[in-house]
């Protein structure tokens, strides 16, 4: 017993310090160390950001290069996960087949996982930086039936990252330098965003002092739901079935649905529980599906459109202005993934791809913090009182 203060969905409990990513959810703005999101997305690239969550600034020029080749020499995973990943049905969810995977890989390293060892922490998060879109890339081409394509260190992060997806061996592939910008565009802007779901769930996670790789299966687990990390998968398929069902014409009558509470239909790609305001990474994905579009000869893309005509619907009527829901990170990013040829099913992979640097980033935030200790929520208790079992 006792008295707990009662915070259902932690909407007003702060459940740590942090110093990596910082938020004000009114006026719309996003810092990932202090730098404004607009700024690090327009003048860095994914690897610069890793950087900068993990150790605290952005790269110099020889910090770049040594940290941009530790990566590099990590990426390939143990030949034995590759068995590992065809137990799997090969129609499996993506997110099942992370979920799996990624937990497995706390089985092939023993050798750096002391927790309480900074050294090996900086080791487990290189490893599973530089492992995860050759992980994410195995799942995808496995459920094609395709070959596993090997990592290739002399390409960019995310232009590796393309080629493990898309090349087979049977032709030459070269990266579309516009898909590899916008790729590396989501993944900067998916890469941390303080104590949603999925980090608050690797931080509890990690605080019994777990393995790390176990802990961040935990988050992919968490990002897979649709009210986090699967809304991009969900918003594409609310494009796709409106546009089925008769596309912009029908706007408003499923806008009528979505305000209608027991229809239990929402705007996918809408509302934030922190942004009262435009998410920052909303306004940047819009630019980047409008660039990815025209490079590609996709200008009229319908389901684009459609997502514009839903959007300037939703900021000019009352059910959206007063609750203040605003497009978030998920409105625009499905489109450009499937400019890009990932199939929907791979959107929270790779969004889960682009977190781990976050991820791991807080947990070591967390591991560093000499007074941290175990998560351990209290309830209030409302079940039966005590009772004595019954002669049976
Ligand atoms: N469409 C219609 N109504 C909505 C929506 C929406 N997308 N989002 C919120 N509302 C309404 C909700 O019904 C409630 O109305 P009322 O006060 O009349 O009951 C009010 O707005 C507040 O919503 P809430 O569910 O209490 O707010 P929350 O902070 O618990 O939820 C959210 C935030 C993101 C889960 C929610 O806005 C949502 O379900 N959005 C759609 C899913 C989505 O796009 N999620 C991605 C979030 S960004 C990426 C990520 O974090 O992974």
């Amino acid at each position: 017993s006792g008295m707990f203060t009662y915070d259902p969905g932690f909407l007003a409990t702060a459940s740590c310090e942090s110093g990596i990513t910082y938020i004000d959810g009114d006026k719309g703005q996003l810092l990932y160390r202090g730098y404004p999101i607009d700024q690090l997305a327009q003048k860095c690239d994914f690897l610069d950001i890793c950087h900068l969550i993990l150790n605290g600034d952005l790269p110099n020029k020889e910090q770049k290069a040594e940290f941009d080749s530790l990566v590099t020499h990590h990426s390939l995973v143990h030949e034995q996960l590759h068995f590992f990943l065809r137990g799997f049905r090969r129609d499996a969810h993506p997110m099942a087949v992370l979920t799996g995977l990624v937990g497995a890989l706390s089985a092939f390293y023993h050798d750096s996982t002391d927790i309480t060892n900074p050294h090996h922490r900086q080791v487990s998060a290189i490893r599973l930086i530089a492992k995860m879109p050759t992980l994410v890339a195995m799942a995808y081409k496995y459920s094609q039936g395709q070959p596993f394509i090997y990592p290739q260190n002399d390409l960019s992060y995310t232009g590796n990252f393309l080629r493990m997806m898309f090349a087979t061996p049977c032709e030459e592939y070269k990266v579309n330098e516009v898909v590899e910008r916008a790729l590396d565009r989501i993944f900067i802007l998916h890469a941390d965003h303080e104590q949603n779901a999925s980090t608050s769930t690797v931080r509890l996670c990690g605080s019994s002092g777990t393995n790390p790789f176990a802990a961040i299966a935990a988050g992919v687990a968490c990002l897979w739901g649709p009210a986090h990390g699967g809304a991009n998968e969900a918003c594409l398929q609310m494009l796709e079935d409106l546009q089925a069902n008769g596309g912009v014409a029908k706007v408003g009558e499923f806008m009528e649905k979505v305000k209608d509470k027991n229809s239990g239909v929402r705007l996918m790609g809408f509302g934030h529980r922190v942004y009262k305001n435009y998410d920052p990474r909303a306004k940047l994905m819009q630019e980047t599906c409008k660039e990815v579009l025209a490079s590609l000869g996709l200008e009229n893309d319908p389901l684009f459109k459609l997502a514009m005509e839903l959007e300037r619907i939703a900021l000019e009527d009352d059910y959206f202005v007063q609750r203040k829901l605003y497009p978030n990170v998920d409105f625009y990013s499905g489109i450009v993934q499937r400019a890009i040829g990932i199939p929907t099913s791979l959107f929270t992979a790779i969004f889960a791809l682009a977190r781990t640097v976050g991820w791991i980033a807080q947990w070591n935030e967390m591991l560093s913090d000499p007074d941290y200790k175990i998560g351990r929520p209290r309830q209030l208790y409302v079940g039966p009182q005590v009772r004595d079992v019954p002669s049976r």
